[in-house]
C-alpha cells in the first residue's frame, strides 16, 4: 500500500489510524468516523493564488494561505491586512487543534508548523504532500510553551519557491505562565515578519533570477518587506510594545538594531520566553528564527521615530567568499556587494547579505501615560533544560561537494534514514555540528533546524584563525531553540531531547535553497 495515499484525507493523528482506514478518500465519512480527537479549534486553511498590491502600479500575483475558523474561538485566526502573509494562528497551550488544509495551488504542497512539537502525521513531512484539489487534515495538541512559531509549505524541492510566492504565516501560542507576567497585551503586541523579494519589471516576484548562484548562496531579494509590505511603518504611542520578529526570508541573515542606539531587549526566542531578559546592541536573526523583543517608547516624545535596521557586516561572515571560491583568495564576494553599495533597495539585482538595511520605521505618534516594568524573571525551565553530561554525542559535518551542500556527506532521500539517524522518543543526544566547509574552501553560515521538540545550545566554538565575525555579537543562543546558526569555522553543540511522538521527522538547513537542493535528512523517532 502506498503510504502517501493512505494519508490523504485521513488526517490521522496517530499511526494506528493509517491501518484502520487504509484507503479511505471520503473526508465527509471520515469526519463522522473519527471521534477520538476532540478538537477545541477547527480551522480550514487554503493555499491559493491571490493578487496583492505591494509596489506602486500593478498588483503582484502571490500564493497565500487564507483561513476560516470552522469551530472554536473566532480569534484563533487573525488576518494581517493588505498582506500576502497567511492569517496569524492564535493558539493556547493545551488546545486540541484540527486544521483542514486545502491545496488550491497548481502543484503539490503540504504545511509544516515550524517549532511545534506534533505527531508525525501532523508535521508536514514532504512525503505527505497532497496534489492540487486535495485536503489534508492535521490534528495535534498544542504542547509547546507560549511563544512565536510559524507555518510554511514543506514539499520537497519546492519549499523555497512556495515560501517566496507568499506562503507563510505566524503562530502565536499563549499559556498561563506567560499570562501571569505583565507583558504588553495583545493590542500592543506587534508582529514583524522580515522577508526580502526581488520584483521583475511587472511587479511580479522573480524567484531564482540569479540562477545557479541563487541556489548555491540562497536567494537574496532586493526589496525588504515587513509583514509583506515595503517601506514598513508602525504608528505607535509613548508606551512599551512587544515585537515578535520572524525571519521568514529564504536565506538572508539580519543583524538587527535600533538606529538610535537603544539596546535590543530580548525576552523570547524560537521556543518561547527566555528565563531572564537579555540586553544587547545587536540581534542576529537567521532564516526561520524568531525573537520577541520589548521596545519601551515611554521616554520618547510624540514626533520622534525609531528605525529597525540591519547593520552592515562583511558578506563573507555568512556567505560564500567568491574570491576564495575561485581559488584566488581575493576575499569579499564582489559581485553581490555591488548592488548594496549602489543603494539597491528597489527592483533589479539582489542585495548582498550584510548590506545596511532599513526594515521599518516606528513612529511615535500618540501620547500615552503608561509605565512598564520588565519582569526580571520571565520563565523557569524544567529539568529537561539541565545538561546531561552522559548524553551520546553525534557529529554532523556541514559540507559542500560537487555543487551541493550536504549533511555528513549525504543528500536528502525521501525514504531513507542512516543508522545514526534513528533515535528513541524522549531520549537525549548532543549534536555537534561542524561547519568546516567544502574541499575548495566554500563556506557559508547554515541555520540548522530540527523538527519536533526545541533544543538547547550548549556551546559555540570558533576554530578559525581570523577575528571573530561581527554577527556573532548579535547571536542569541539562550533559551529554547529550533534553529541554530552555525557560522563558518564554527562547531556548535546542542542538546536535543527528542519528541515523545514516534515517527519520521526532518533536520535541515533553513536556507530554503539549500534545503530544496538536499541539505536535509530524515530522522526516525522510535517508541
Ligand atoms: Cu521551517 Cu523543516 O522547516
Ligand atoms: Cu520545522
Ligand atoms: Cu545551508
Amino acid at each position: 500500500m502506498n503510504r502517501r495515499d493512505a494519508v490523504i484525507g485521513i488526517g490521522a493523528s496517530t499511526a494506528a489510524l493509517f491501518t484502520r482506514w487504509p484507503s479511505l478518500h471520503n473526508q465527509g465519512a471520515m469526519a463522522k468516523e473519527r471521534s477520538a480527537f476532540a478538537a477545541d479549534v477547527e480551522i480550514e486553511l487554503r493555499a491559493e493564488p491571490a493578487e496583492v498590491s505591494i509596489l506602486a502600479g500593478k498588483p503582484t500575483r502571490v500564493w497565500r494561505y487564507n483561513g476560516t475558523v470552522l469551530a472554536g474561538p473566532k480569534e484563533s485566526l487573525q488576518t494581517i491586512p493588505n498582506s500576502y502573509l497567511g492569517p496569524t494562528l492564535r493558539l493556547v497551550r493545551g488546545q486540541n487543534v484540527r486544521i483542514r488544509f486545502r491545496n488550491n495551488l497548481p502543484e503539490s504542497s503540504i504545511v509544516h508548523w515550524h517549532g511545534l512539537d506534533v505527531p508525525e502525521a501532523a508535521d508536514g513531512h514532504p512525503r505527505f504532500a497532497i496534489a492540487p484539489g486535495q485536503e489534508y487534515v492535521y490534528e495535534f495538541e498544542v504542547i509547546n510553551r507560549a511563544g512565536t512559531y510559524w507555518y510554511h509549505p514543506h514539499p520537497h524541492g519546492n519549499t523555497g519557491k512556495q515560501v517566496y510566492q507568499g506562503l507563510a504565516g505566524l503562530i502565536v501560542v499563549t499559556d498561563t505562565e506567560e499570562r501571569a507576567l505583565s507583558l504588553p497585551d495583545q493590542s500592543n503586541d506587534l508582529t514583524c515578519v522580515l522577508q526580502d523579494r526581488t520584483f521583475d519589471a511587472q511587479n511580479q516576484f522573480a524567484y531564482l533570477s540569479g540562477g545557479m548562484m541563487d541556489q548555491m548562496h540562497g536567494l537574496l531579494g532586493a526589496t525588504m518587506l515587513v509583514n509583506g509590505q515595503p517601506k514598513s511603518t508602525f504608528s505607535l504611542a509613548t508606551r512599551a510594545y512587544r515585537l515578535r520578529i520572524l525571519n521568514a526570508s529564504n536565506s538572508r541573515v539580519y543583524k538587527l538594531h535600533w538606529d538610535d542606539g537603544t539596546p535590543m531587549t530580548i525576552i523570547g526566542a524560537d521556543g518561547g520566553l527566555l528565563q531572564k531578559p537579555l540586553e544587547q546592541q545587536y540581534l542576529t536573526l537567521a532564516p526561520s528564527q524568531r525573537a520577541d523583543v520589548i521596545l519601551d517608547l515611554s521616554r520618547h516624545t510624540v514626533g520622534q521615530s525609531v528605525q529597525l535596521r540591519s547593520a552592515p557586516f562583511p558578506e563573507s561572515e555568512v556567505g560564500i567568499d567568491e574570491g576564495g571560491m575561485m581559488g584566488g583568495g581575493m576575499g569579499g564576494g564582489m559581485g553581490r556587494g555591488m548592488g548594496a553599495m549602489m543603494g539597491g533597495g528597489m527592483g533589479g539585482a539582489s542585495v548582498s547579505n550584510g548590506a545596511s538595511l532599513l526594515l521599518s520605521t516606528l513612529k511615535v505618534e500618540r501620547p500615552e501615560r503608561a509605565t512598564f516594568r520588565l519582569p526580571a524573571q520571565l520563565s523557569t525551565f524544567g529539568p529537561e533544560w539541565d545538561v546531561q553530561s552522559g548524553a551520546p554525542v553525534r557529529k554532523i559535518a556541514l559540507d559542500f561537494r560537487a555543487g551541493q551542500w550536504l549533511l555528513n556527506g549525504r543528500t536528502y532521500e525521501m525514504d531513507s534514514v542512516a543508522p545514526e539517524e534513528i533515535v528513541r522518543a524522549g531520549s537525549t543526544q548532543v549534536w555537534e555540528v561542524t561547519n568546516a566547509g567544502g574541499m575548495m574552501g566554500q563556506q557559508m553560515a547554515h541555520p540548522i533546524h530540527v523538527h519536533g521538540s526545541q533544543f538547547r545550545v550548549l556551546s559555540r566554538v570558533n576554530t578559525g584563525t581570523g577575528a571573530p565575525p561581527s554577527v556573532k555579537a548579535g547571536i542569541v543562543d539562550d533559551g529554547w531553540r529550533d534553529t541554530v546558526l552555525v557560522l563558518p569555522h564554527e562547531t556548535v553543540r546542542m542538546q536535543l531531547r527528542f519528541t515523545k511522538y514516534p515517527g519520521r521527522y526532518l533536520y535541515h538547513c533553513h536556507i530554503l535553497e539549500h534545503e530544496d537542493n538536499g541539505m536535509m535528512r530524515n530522522f526516525d523517532v522510535t517508541a
